[in-house]
């Protein structure tokens, strides 16, 4: 028998989805500009989302059977589909204003470190503030400041950079037999820590840094060696006994300055490697090489680089994402 599929339209566009499917995973299902922005949400992490509010959408139709609107901007990580409903996200100004504000709010204790981070050109943040962030903060209190420190031997903690979206969290919970890490006190209190100094170092530990949406977590065997827009970025594998042995190995010139695992359109990895593959395997004698990686046009990562990633853009063929693309545009004029 057919599955049952539930019919939701997003942005003016229609998707059959399986019942149970969050608004987030119908919208990438989509793809294109309209898919929400995914701080704390990962698929291949449990649990994870409901955290950052990034992803909020406005849900404009309940369903067929109750059509009345939901009250509040919803969390499309977190919020199921229903039969016909409608969502707006990038159309309606409301959801537009409130991403701002929780841009606004992420960025309260975020350092303007960019030009010194390693995550710059693939931070999510980064992206984020360039789309909806002010020139200027309206913060006047003063700002929470730690010390980086060595979370294990190949790990740097910026707390200052965190916005605790708890990936790394469940990376050690739920992919590492050992988790010594987690979000110490609450609220403004709150924190990365690992517990009496202890180390991370185990197995799959690299995998936080890929999973960190900011340049929280950094790979001390990269830091400082390169901007990743001067890399080359390449796929490859090995035979591993541990993990699938699927990465990306990241060139200058002829030298392997850093290997993560493969991260999807949706800047999610979906084979986590070993420590051993990340750390240990910098010679490209290593690795079977399979080609370049394709990488998003709108990366900064594309500059000067092979093929384009996605496909034609879904707002260059919808009206309605042309209609809220455009009043996006004046609205912007007028902030100016
Ligand atoms: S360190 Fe990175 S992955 Fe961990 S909670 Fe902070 S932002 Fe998220
Ligand atoms: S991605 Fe949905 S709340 Fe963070």
């Amino acid at each position: 028998m057919a599955e049952e599929k539930v019919k939701v339209t997003i942005d003016g566009i229609s998707v059959e989805v399986a019942p149970g499917t969050t608004i987030m995973n119908a919208a990438r299902q989509i793809g294109g500009d309209i898919v929400p922005p995914a701080m704390c949400y990962y698929s291949t992490l449990e649990g994870s989302g409901g955290k950052c509010r990034t992803c909020l959408v406005k849900v404009s139709k309940g369903s067929e059977k109750d059509p009345r609107p939901m009250p509040k901007l919803v969390a499309s990580c977190r919020t199921g589909v229903m039969d016909g409903m409608e969502v707006q996200n990038i159309t309606s100004e409301e959801v537009v204003e409130a991403r701002r504000g929780v841009v606004e709010f992420l960025l309260i204790n975020h350092p303007l470190d960019c030009p010194i981070c390693d995550q710059a050109g693939e931070c999510h943040l980064q992206d984020l503030s360039y789309e909806h962030g002010l020139e200027n903060t309206r913060y006047d209190f003063e700002r929470r400041t730690f010390d980086k420190i060595d979370i294990g031997d190949k790990i740097k903690l910026h707390m200052t950079r965190c916005i605790l979206c708890y990936r790394c969290v469940m990376v050690a919970d739920q992919i590492t037999d050992n988790r010594v890490h987690g979000v110490l006190g609450r609220g403004d209190a709150a924190e990365i820590s690992t517990y009496i100094s202890q180390a991370v170092d185990n197995d799959f530990s690299g995998n936080m840094i890929d999973v960190c949406p900011v340049g929280a977590l950094t790979d001390q065997t990269f830091r400082f060696k390169n901007r990743v827009w001067f890399t080359k970025p390449v796929e490859a594998h090995r035979d591993c006994p541990t993990c699938s042995g699927k990465v990306t190995l990241w060139y200058k010139g002829e030298e392997v300055l850093r290997v993560t695992g493969r991260k999807d359109e949706f800047g999610e990895v979906k084979d986590f490697i070993c420590n051993e593959c990340r750390f240990d395997k910098k010679a490209t004698s290593d690795w079977v090489i399979e080609g370049p990686r394709k990488v998003k046009n709108t990366s900064v990562i594309s500059a000067n680089h092979y093929e384009q990633m996605v496909p034609e853009p879904v707002i260059k063929k919808n009206l309605t994402l042309q209609e809220g693309n455009m009043k996006q545009l004046q609205r912007s004029e007028k902030l100016k």
